[in-house]
């Protein structure tokens, strides 16, 4: 599909942030936005790159009542050279497919998903921010605007990608985060939407977060929704957990959501000569190999939370410290290479980087 560029004069264009050191995270959004609709019969039609503005929806838009939503979460990175990278775009458009499918959704080409993506921040390069830990993050999404208040799959999409210059995900950037396991809610059970990039999964994971914060953690980290014992994700990372030079992190069974940062990791692990297993972890076992000392790193990982090292875990009374708070030395080797080949610092050996100029 041909995407149109409609015009924007200089006259509609914001004002660019001045100091990359206080991007936070998610709060500043660029010109332009990619804009494609779906129509029952037609198919994709009327792509457009158009200027960033809100949406007229309909009160009865589907989206708004029964949540028939899905995103993708990436970044672009400006490398010395002043080139433009995107890091493994083709496996975000996969599992947004994954996700459309498991919420009764059209699948967006992979071809139109990841050249959308391309043209828009090709136009958009100007926002990219440089500094270390900077990046321009890539939110593509979904949702179901036909005007309708019975429960069926909706007739109408807008597939759209917004684009905002973060900094850290975490405020205090790549230090150690607190995380509380979470024992009275729950995010996902088996057979339901855990594994599908959602807004009702972050929704419904709200209230445990806030109780979470007031308490003074980060993050929780989810338990199984079954027995209430193996560990499962982060709210927006998967998990990895060092023993030594062997790296254990939970298994994909359709809970969780499949990582493409947590793919990496295990890749990297690989290459390091560590060795890596995917396998349920027991939180009584977990906080027993933390207390003697078997457990010597943990950390999380996520396009927005890159590599983040956790430094204390609690569960019901008990808070212990892993690695004494401190950052451990795989976790910081993962986090270099990975931010080395982001941003073009380390050769790329496995054909992750998809360079846009
Ligand atoms: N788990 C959840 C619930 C997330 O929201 C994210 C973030 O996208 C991740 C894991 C990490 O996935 P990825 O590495 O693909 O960003
Ligand atoms: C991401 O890492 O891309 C995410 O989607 C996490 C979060 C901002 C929801």
């Amino acid at each position: 599909m041909e995407i149109k560029v409609l015009p924007l004069s200089e006259a509609e264009k914001k004002a660019k942030f001045t100091d990359e050191s206080k991007l936070g995270f998610g709060k500043i959004f660029t010109d332009r936005m990619l804009l494609v609709e779906w129509k029952v019969g037609e198919g994709w039609v009327d792509g457009r790159i158009k200027k960033y503005e809100p949406f007229m929806l309909d009160p009865a838009a589907m989206v708004l009542h029964y949540a028939q939503e899905i995103f993708e979460g990436l970044k672009a990175y400006k490398w010395a050279d002043g080139s433009i990278a995107l890091f493994r775009p083709e496996m975000n458009a996969r599992r947004f497919n994954h996700s459309a499918e498991r919420l009764c959704m059209p699948e967006v080409p992979e071809e139109l998903f990841v050249k959308g993506i391309e043209q828009l921040v090709a136009l958009e390069q100007d926002w990219i921010p440089t500094s270390e830990g900077t990046s321009l993050y890539i939110r593509p999404a979904m949702i179901g605007i036909e005007a309708h208040v019975g429960v069926k799959p909706a007739d109408h999409y807008y597939f759209f990608v917004i684009l905002s210059p973060v900094g850290a995900y975490y405020s205090a950037g790549f230090k150690p985060v607190r995380i509380l396991v979470e024992d009275k809610y729950v995010r996902a059970v088996p057979g339901g939407t855990g594994e599908a990039k959602t807004g009702g999964n972050y929704a419904s994971s709200l209230k445990a977060g806030l109780e979470a914060k007031k308490k003074g953690f980060d993050q929780v980290l989810w338990l199984d929704g079954v027995h209430r014992r193996y560990i499962e994700e982060v709210g927006a990372m998967n998990m990895f957990f060092a023993y030594g030079d062997t790296i254990v992190t939970a298994p994909l069974e359709g809970t969780i959501l499949q990582g493409i940062t947590r793919d990496s990791v295990l890749t990297l692990s690989r290459e390091f000569g560590l060795k890596v297993e995917e396998r349920r972890i027991d939180v009584h076992e977990l906080m027993n190999d933390i207390r003697t000392g078997k457990i010597t790193e943990a950390f999380g990982s996520g396009t927005a939370a890159v590599v983040t090292p956790v430094g204390a875990l609690c569960y019901t009374d008990q808070c212990l410290e892993v690695n004494g708070g401190g950052v451990g030395k795989h976790t910081q080797r993962l986090y270099d290479t990975l931010t080395g080949i982001q941003t073009g610092k380390i050769a790329d050996k496995y054909g992750w980087i998809k360079k846009i100029k």
